[in-house]
């Protein structure tokens, strides 16, 4: 014998190196409370079932229990020889408690014992990821609740468009952000199902109860097919792809962040705790958070597409090359809840400079729209409007003015419908106020939305 848990197989002890290549323990270690967690509902299962005696399944959950505090004190310390977190834990119960220990791996393989370990872990990050969304949310709406009547340019094409409200611009990401955490709780359905008692692919002869450990773990139901259990990981894809989504939203709001926190723009100033100096220009004061996550949505992209492409070409049942699938998930949790937590404080620290923001919305054309829908208010059809309009558009270019400054009698030239009121609707304000179709910019849709949002975070 080697050595090894399932050294009756081989002959020769495996060089170092191979074992090093192999072992999962440098980063499978994470999964050690879950490991545990599994295994004592595993052997609670057994001794229920009467496949081990009580006092047998007694001394194994005392033996993981012990295992269970010394983890929690960080006091294990796991050996490369012993491969991953599961042969590492079966040879700590065996040295804790004796032979009685190697009971515990009865009717069950390490293939639906790691994919149990990982649903727990994923269950458990998801939710965590959801509290953390819901925290974002809270500080966007209380940065919009600020900033209703807040004027900002809105863009297309990041040309000056329209006037719009720096609320209903915050807002938007609300309401992905919303979504966002509706696949997440979504997707807890599928997490939340058993693999266990599944064994290596097959099943098991023993007479187990995979719904009594199932239900001990907190699972909403089994795996029905005992090959698709050990197989896939689909639930982990779903987890990345979700978070993937969830990144490149916090990409796009970290990118205008980043713009409106440049001297070009200067329509907020970002916490110093959030930015920080350049150690050669001292005038400096770079977004740094901000340019970070918008740099590590591509490593989750990355784990994403690493993991799909693991799994392509898997004839069933497992393989080892999902042990490829850890790594990936662990890093991407690390980054989702960091990123999350970070950009809380970021948007809840951010100085708004009203008065910028609003002047910006005076000194361009993004009223010409007004003009048109005036025109088209009072009856003329909306493209001769628009054209009408363009021709006001060309001259004040020309003269080097905008289309406030021009006289009434400028306006009657290019259209009789114009009248004294034309100056009211090119107010930005006015042109914000009014735009109160639902889902719209108007101030009173922007309330409504605030209240309909508060009503989601409670
Ligand atoms: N360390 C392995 C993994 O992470 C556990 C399952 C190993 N199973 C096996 N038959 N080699 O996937």
């Amino acid at each position: 014998m080697s050595g090894k848990l399932w050294g009756g197989r081989f002959t020769k002890s495996a060089e170092e190196w191979v074992d090093e290549f192999g072992a999962s323990i440098s980063f499978d270690q994470e999964l050690v409370l879950e490991d545990i967690q599994g295994s004592l509902a595993h052997v609670a299962m057994l001794q229920k079932t009467g496949i081990l005696t009580q006092e047998e399944a007694g001394q194994i959950t005392d033996g993981l229990k012990t295992l269970q505090k010394r983890a929690e004190h960080d006091e294990l310390s796991f050996k490369v020889e012993m491969e991953d977190i599961h042969l590492n834990l079966e040879s700590m119960l065996i040295a804790e408690i004796g032979p009685v220990g190697g009971k515990l791996h009865t009717g069950r393989s390490r293939n639906d014992q790691v994919a149990t370990d990982l649903h727990l872990y994923m269950r458990t990050q998801a939710k965590e990821v959801i509290t953390l969304i819901s925290g974002l949310q809270k500080a966007i709406v209380q940065k919009a609740e600020e900033n209703v009547e807040t004027l900002i340019p809105g863009y297309t094409h990041l040309q000056r468009a329209q006037p719009i409200s720096f609320a209903h611009h915050l807002m938007a990401y609300f309401w992905m952000l919303e979504r966002d955490k509706q696949r997440f709780q979504e997707s807890l359905k599928r997490i939340n199902i058993s693999p266990l008692g599944a064994g290596a692919l097959a099943g098991t002869t023993f007479p187990i109860d995979r719904h009594y450990s199932a239900e001990l773990l907190g699972f909403e139901g089994i795996y029905e097919n005992s090959l698709d259990a050990v197989s896939d990981r689909d639930f982990a894809l779903e987890f990345l792809s979700n978070s993937a989504t969830m990144m490149m939203h916090l990409s796009r709001f970290s990118e205008e962040i980043i713009l409106w926190s440049s001297q070009e723009f200067q329509f907020i100033e970002l916490d110093d705790a959030f930015s920080t100096g350049s150690s050669i220009m001292p005038q400096k004061k770079n977004p740094d958070m901000a340019e970070l996550i918008r740099g590590k949505t591509g490593r989750v992209y990355g784990n994403l597409t690493g993991l799909l492409t693991v799994l392509k070409g898997l004839p069933l049942a497992y393989n080892k090359d999902m042990q490829e699938d850890k790594e990936g998930v662990f890093d991407t949790v690390k980054t989702v809840l960091g990123s999350l937590k970070i950009f809380t404080g970021m948007i809840s620290t951010l100085k708004v400079k009203k008065e910028v923001m609003e002047k910006a919305t005076k000194n361009d054309f993004s009223n010409a729209t007004e003009l048109a829908d005036y025109l088209a208010s009072k009856g003329m059809p909306f493209r001769e409007a628009h054209e009408v309009v363009g021709k006001l558009v060309l001259f004040c270019v020309q003269k080097g003015c905008y289309l406030a400054d021009l006289p009434l009698n400028q306006f009657k030239q290019a259209s009789s419908l114009f009248e004294e009121d034309i100056y009211e609707a090119l107010n930005p304000y006015q042109a914000v106020k009014r735009r109160n179709s639902a889902g719209g910019t108007g101030f009173e849709q922007v309330r409504s939305a605030l209240e309909k949002a508060s009503k989601i975070l409670i």
